[in-house]
């Protein structure tokens, strides 16, 4: 069985999201995602709308998701995939170049992002149309 891996926040579920996750599965048969906890993201300054929990509940209902693992540090990678034995380590293309020092352990894939869309694009978007609302 060929496991892949991938990390990301994944907060506001958008269609960038679903391509990388449907493109990482059809790289091989089981897709886990390490999910950023919403401690670490804070050491991340980034703020989520969902919590952990909530994202977690929403990642494992995507098809392509098998498994979700908590995302805590920067440096937990190496020990992730010696322990999920995982053969392909998937990114996005904003990416690039900063996780070769995986290609030690398993293959390193950086995938085209798809263009016009973030949870941050989503959320500044909600803001306008409340603001246009008003
Ligand atoms: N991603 C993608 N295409 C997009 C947005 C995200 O392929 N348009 C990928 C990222 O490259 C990453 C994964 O989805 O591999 C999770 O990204 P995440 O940071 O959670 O999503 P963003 O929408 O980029 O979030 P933010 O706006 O908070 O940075």
């Amino acid at each position: 069985m060929k496991k892949i891996i991938t990390y990301g926040t994944f907060d506001l579920i958008h269609s960038g999201h679903i391509h990388i996750l449907r493109r990482a599965k059809k790289m091989g048969d089981y897709l886990i995602v390490g999910l950023s906890t919403d401690e670490f993201n804070m050491k991340k300054d980034k703020e989520t709308y969902y919590s952990y929990d909530d994202r977690k509940l929403i990642m494992e209902a995507i098809r392509y998701v098998d498994m979700v693992i908590p995302e805590k540090t920067w440096d937990q990678k190496i020990t992730d995939i010696k322990e999920h034995e995982t053969d392909i380590f998937v990114m996005g293309d904003d990416w690039r170049g900063e996780f070769d020092f995986l290609n030690d352990y398993c293959d390193v894939v950086y995938l085209p992002r798809t263009r016009g869309i973030s949870s941050t694009h989503v959320k500044n978007n909600m803001i306008h149309l409340r603001d246009d609302l008003h």
